[in-house]
């Protein structure tokens, strides 16, 4: 079967508790179950790693170029400031998708430039939990191109 690893950066172990009026009341574990029952739907499973270093991230992507068959990323704020995240999903063949529960284009101008985008086929922004279910299904259509 093949896998797909969701990387979650940092704080996004808080969601739930984090400015829920920003990022709502689900938790990760619910977010990664979403990912999890709609991966199984389509014939995947799922990795899951989250953590607050930029390194751990780093280390997960170069694990996953021999172990995964793509990469769905939360990067959280190291979305706009991490260049070395940047050159390791370049470092990784399969399908990128870039997921942010929030639409980081309508909050503060710090959040406007993904500097991973320029990594990843796409990104889905905005649509909380849901993001997660449309990640998945958009990086099943890309293996299966
Ligand atoms: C986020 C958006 C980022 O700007 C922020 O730093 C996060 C969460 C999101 O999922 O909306 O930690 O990636």
């Amino acid at each position: 079967m093949k896998s797909i690893l969701i990387i979650s950066g940092p704080n996004l172990n808080l969601l739930g508790d984090r400015e829920p009026e920003v990022y709502g009341s689900e938790t990760l574990d619910d977010h990664i179950a979403r990912a999890t029952s709609a991966a199984k739907a389509l014939g995947f499973s799922i990795t899951h790693t989250q953590s607050n270093h930029e390194g751990e991230i780093i280390d997960a992507i170069h694990a996953a170029r021999d172990t995964c068959s793509a990469v769905l990323i939360n990067a959280g704020a190291f979305t706009h400031t991490s260049w070395a995240i940047h050159d390791a999903l370049k470092t990784f063949d399969g399908p990128v998708v870039e997921v942010h529960l929030s639409n980081p284009a309508a909050r503060e101008p710090f959040r406007h430039l993904s500097v991973i985008a320029p990594a990843a086929d796409g990104a889905i922004a905005g649509f909380g939990g849901l993001g997660y279910e449309l990640a998945v299904e958009a990086i099943a259509k890309l293996l299966a191109d």
